[in-house]
């Protein structure tokens, strides 16, 4: 059984797969409608659950999307609709779609869920997010970075703001792809620290940089993300919001980045919190780009756990 839990779960050579297939299966669709099918229909016949516990604007559409251009079909279940969120067991759950779905991607709180569901399901287990990490978002961040600036190895990306959940799959592609990665930000909000100390273990460069002007030298790409995660609690806002506020990523923190540097966010933004307008529009920005390839590499992903 081939699931996509994360991305230090996953080889460096399959993720480097899942990555060069999503860029050719890209380049074959310049210039088609979004709805015209893929060539090759690797999807034939295949039916897909897409689960959501929490909301979602791009891993819904992008998944429903590129199923049905690889001519597969889709349902999209909330869990609060399902028997799931009234208390039938995750371990039942997985096993009673097995028999209906040839593949399941969960968006969920906590991560034993996925891994329950990974455990049970007889079908392949794709993660959407959790309240840990967010494999896709970070497979489609590093086709973008690709595209624009070549190998993403060795290169320094900063990351500015929360240690989430986004950033927990960030320090594991350091890891798997050998690109150097520094955080940025208040200690109340650090990553948990298991993330850094695997990606260093891996032989790469994982610093805590309290200073965001020092941390943002030489970087070859600076992220950020909202300050307040679908988990979070709403009471939480305001001292998020002030332990952040030094973090946002506007044209000031911006000139101290390599002149090249990109800028990306995984979306939804909240414009002129985490990062400014100027700086989401303006010319380091690759954050559309990012969101396009969600489809894109997703596509990759959903192929190479069908083995298809
Ligand atoms: N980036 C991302 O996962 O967006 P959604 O919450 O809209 O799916
Ligand atoms: N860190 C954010 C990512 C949303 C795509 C969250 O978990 O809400």
């Amino acid at each position: 059984m081939t699931h996509f839990l994360d991305i230090n779960a996953t080889s460096p050579a399959d993720l480097r797969s899942m990555i060069d297939q999503a860029k050719v299966m890209k380049d074959a669709r310049k210039g088609q409608p979004k709805g015209a099918l893929d060539a090759d229909q690797p999807l034939a016949g295949q039916m897909v659950a897409l689960i959501f516990e929490k909301p979602s604007t791009r891993t819904r559409v992008s998944f429903d999307v590129g199923v049905r251009q690889m001519g597969g079909q889709t349902m999209v279940l909330s869990g609060s609709d399902m028997q799931l969120g009234h208390g039938e067991t995750i371990a039942d759950t997985a096993r009673v779609l097995s028999r209906y779905v040839d593949l399941i991607m969960i968006r969920t709180f906590e991560e034993q869920t996925l891994l329950e569901m990974a455990e049970y399901a007889t079908v392949p287990v794709i993660n959407g997010l959790t309240n840990r990490t967010h494999p896709c978002q970070i497979m489609a961040d590093i086709q973008t970075f690709e595209e624009h600036r070549g190998s993403i190895a060795g290169k320094k990306v900063v990351w500015s703001g929360d240690g989430n959940n986004v950033f927990a799959s960030f320090a594991h592609a350091a890891g798997q792809f050998g690109f150097d990665l520094t955080f940025t930000g208040p200690p109340a909000l650090d990553p948990e620290m298991v993330f850094v100390e695997e990606a260093r273990a891996k032989g790469v460069k994982v610093e805590i940089e309290r200073d965001p002007v020092k941390a943002v030298e030489g970087a070859d790409l600076v992220v950020t993300d909202t300050w307040v995660s679908m988990h979070d609690p709403q009471s939480a806002r305001e001292r998020r919001h002030n332990q952040l506020r030094p973090y946002q990523v506007n044209d000031a923190l911006m000139a101290h980045a390599k002149s090249d540097a990109l800028f990306m966010h995984c979306l939804p933004a909240h414009r002129d919190e985490e990062a400014t307008s100027a700086v989401m529009d303006g010319p380091h920005s690759v954050i559309f780009d990012e969101a396009e390839n969600r489809l894109h590499a997703q596509k990759a992903v959903m192929r190479y756990c069908l083995g298809v």
